[in-house]
């Protein structure tokens, strides 16, 4: 059993838990994702680690409550514990060598951003940061994404924070402005990590994004996470979760993931009465 230390509502959707689990904040690295399950019979979740401290043992984790099992974990309080907690999984995030990067987040994708911007900081790469949100009341990270940015930018689709707009107009921004980038790295919805590498595409940058699909076992064994990169069959959990932004198909992962979300409706309605 994993227990919860601390526990956060960043905003009306999003919680923020810290979870005693020394043997995975051991061997934690940015990117990287652990898989939890709060009951015996409960479903498998996947959740990127948002932070880690290995003095203390703990992991960060950060989830929107949009199904079921995220609806149960957020029913839990500090003293409480988790079934199972199993990590770290996936690639790390790769962060040496580079200089200059513009690490844009998108709505409860900056939880997953977050890491990656603190990872390539601490490595004295020049960091800039995009974070876009829907309004003011969705905001998630502000203060944490300054500590760990040379420049940062907030975006909001309505204008009640920041600037009115999107991601993408500030990297165009930014660009037409004159500034390079080693890499861009993109995390939040599909359709915004899409229209991002369209733009970057075109001006050839090295863009990474994160795919958060369904996840079974996390360990290659299911296929549940399967994805189209560069014309081949990945797999998220073990290929991933990061990739390379131009060559991943956008259109034929936002299928899929649009395939269970009657199924989770009906799942959450049901947990709701
Ligand atoms: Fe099963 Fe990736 S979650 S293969």
């Amino acid at each position: 059993m994993y227990k919860i230390v601390e526990k956060e509502n960043l905003n009306p959707t999003v919680t923020k838990m810290v979870v005693a689990a020394p043997a995975v904040a051991k061997k934690a690295l940015a990117g990287q994702f652990i898989i939890l399950r709060v009951h015996e019979n409960g479903e498998r979740i996947p959740l990127t680690i948002a932070d880690y401290d290995r003095v203390k043992g703990t992991i960060t984790i950060i989830f929107q409550i949009v199904g079921k099992t995220t609806m149960l974990l957020n029913e839990l309080n500090e003293g409480d514990s988790i079934l199972d907690f199993v990590g770290p999984l996936g690639k790390p995030s790769h962060v040496d060598g580079l200089k200059k990067v513009c690490v844009i987040g998108g709505g409860v994708g900056c939880a997953i951003a977050y890491p990656t911007a603190k990872a390539l900081h601490e490595n004295g790469a020049d960091v800039t940061v995009i974070t876009g949100f829907r309004n003011k009341d969705l905001v998630i990270l502000e203060d944490e994404f300054k500590q760990v940015s040379n420049h940062a930018y907030l975006v909001s689709d309505d204008g009640s924070t920041g600037t009115k707009g999107l991601v993408t107009n500030v990297l165009q921004d930014l660009i037409n402005q004159g500034e390079t980038f080693d890499e861009v790295i993109a995390i939040g919805p599909l359709i915004m990590m899409k229209f991002v590498c369209e733009l970057t595409k075109k001006y050839n940058i090295k863009t990474i994004v994160s795919m958060n699909p369904i996840m079974i076992d996390g360990t290659g064994m299911c296929g549940g996470c399967r994805l189209s990169v560069g014309g081949k069959t990945k797999f998220a959990c073990v290929d991933g979760p990061d990739f390379d932004g131009h060559e991943v198909d956008f259109d034929e992962a936002m299928s899929r993931g649009a395939t269970y979300r009657e199924f989770e409706a009906r799942e959450r309605e049901e947990a709701c009465n």
